[in-house]
């Protein structure tokens, strides 16, 4: 809640990039530029970092930022996991260690909003809640274990899981482990990562304590990409880019084991697979026309038939019929993945049509006039009455695109 100006920063930039891996998707911080109280959390170093080797890529100390609960709320948990893409190879990771997702050396206070935010208005259920955003600073959703040597012979340090553990170790210690409700969230590559360590999350509270998963935008499909001409078959650009970050960073230890019984490792790292092993309740919300993975999995710059597709990746709104089918491609198999919660007790779908990917960080998205509304309620109540079993069940998926007319195009793509 501190708004002195030393502490403001917006962490992350909105900006895109060229680089289909390097995505900066900014999670924690939209520019604070109104003079509205704004919700900045400083930012807090993992104490004994090196000693327990759970360091960032240039082996910096990870960060996170933790807002204490109060009132009702005091007992109550919602940790949430940065995002930010992967990087799969030496040259990804020695030039992402330059930057705020490598390195606690360029990072500072963020700015909470959306489910982080403290405004009882924006955010009911969870504004009183105690709220930890942890930095991503390991390139491997917080799951490598390895190093490596950098070109410039100094070391990599790929050591997410360790990361993960030794920032959780230490919340325990700060009142996380006296927790009576806790959710894990993340979004992007943070949701993916609260998929990878729900189990481990929930297996550290008591029985009775209700501890739930929510991945926002992590459900990523092993899908090809569109060709980039008529006679070639697209790659499957996300198991590429996976293989690489599982190989390189020893992923490996947060994979299921019966998965891993029968399948490759990089085919274990993604959702359809982890959700059959998830054994606590889990709400995957996610668009089924992700503006992140249209753009940079299904329909990556060079598509065929060329041109025409950057200005439907920029504005959904100004994509042909024959582009929207291809959406809808994306979108069945979308359905499909996720076909398999339906049977779940206890979980959640949010797979809403709007164009856009992140929507619990985010103010507009998560409640606001704009924010998606399907089987009548927001994200935020989608969310609030799932967790709280305020609602028989909440499974919620909506009808093919452009069918919903809350879809508004001001949600951030
Ligand atoms: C989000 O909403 C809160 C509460 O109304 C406000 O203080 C904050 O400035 C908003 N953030 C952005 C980025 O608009
Ligand atoms: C997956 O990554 C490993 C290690 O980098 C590499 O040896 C292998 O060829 C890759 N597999 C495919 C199918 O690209
Ligand atoms: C979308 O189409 C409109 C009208 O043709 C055009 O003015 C606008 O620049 C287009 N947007 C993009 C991002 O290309
Ligand atoms: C939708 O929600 C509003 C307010 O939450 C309620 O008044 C309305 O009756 C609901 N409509 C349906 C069809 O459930």
């Amino acid at each position: 809640m501190a708004t002195s100006s030393k502490l403001r920063s917006p962490v992350l930039p909105r900006r895109r990039l060229a680089e289909p891996f390097l995505l900066l998707l900014l999670l924690l911080a939209a520019v604070a530029s109104s003079t509205a109280a704004a919700d900045v959390v400083e930012l807090t170093l993992l104490t004994g970092a090196q000693e327990k080797g759970a360091v960032c890529l240039d082996g910096s100390p990870p960060g996170y930022h933790l807002q204490r609960g109060f009132g009702s709320g005091e007992h109550s948990w919602l940790v949430f996991l940065e995002g930010g893409a992967w990087c799969n190879s030496i040259e990804s990771c020695s030039r992402r260690k330059m930057g705020v997702y490598g390195s606690s050396k360029f990072m500072k206070a963020a700015e909470f909003n959306g489910i982080l935010s403290n405004d009882k208005q924006l955010n009911s259920d969870f504004y009183n809640w105690n709220k930890v955003a942890i930095r991503y600073c390991d390139g491997a959703s917080f799951s490598g274990d390895a190093e490596a040597q950098d070109k410039d012979g100094s070391t990599l340090h790929f050591r997410g899981l360790r990361i993960w553990k030794a920032v959780v170790d230490e919340l325990m210690g700060k009142g996380l482990a006296t927790a009576k409700q806790a959710i894990l969230s993340g979004c992007s590559a943070g949701g993916l990562a609260a998929l990878l360590h729900c189990n481990d999350f929930h297996a550290r509270f008591p029985k009775e304590v209700s501890a739930k998963c929510l991945p926002d935008a992590g459900f990523f499909l092993d899908i090809a990409s569109l060709c980039s001409s008529e006679d070639l078959s697209g790659e499957r650009h996300m198991w590429s880019v996976f293989n690489g970050t599982v190989h390189l960073q020893n992923v490996r230890e947060v994979l299921p084991k019966d998965c891993l019984a029968k399948k490759d490792p990089t085919e274990c790292f993604f959702p359809a697979e982890l959700v059959k092993s998830i054994t606590a309740p889990t709400l995957i919300l996610n668009s089924a026309y992700d503006s992140w993975q249209i753009r940079n999995v299904l329909a990556p710059d060079g598509s065929f038939p060329g041109q025409s597709w950057s200005s439907c990746k920029t504005d959904i709104r100004n994509c042909s019929s024959t582009q929207i089918q291809v959406f809808n491609g994306f979108r069945n198999k979308f359905v499909n993945d996720v076909e398999i919660v339906k049977d779940k007790k206890n979980w959640g779908l949010f797979i809403d049509s709007c164009f856009t990917h992140c929507q619990t960080p985010f103010n507009i998205s998560w409640s606001s006039q704009a924010s998606p509304v399907l089987g009548n309620k927001t994200v935020a109540e989608a969310v609030g009455d799932w967790y709280f079993e305020r609602s028989y069940e909440v499974k919620e998926i909506d009808c093919e695109y452009p069918c919903n007319p809350t879809c508004s195009s001001q949600l951030p793509t």
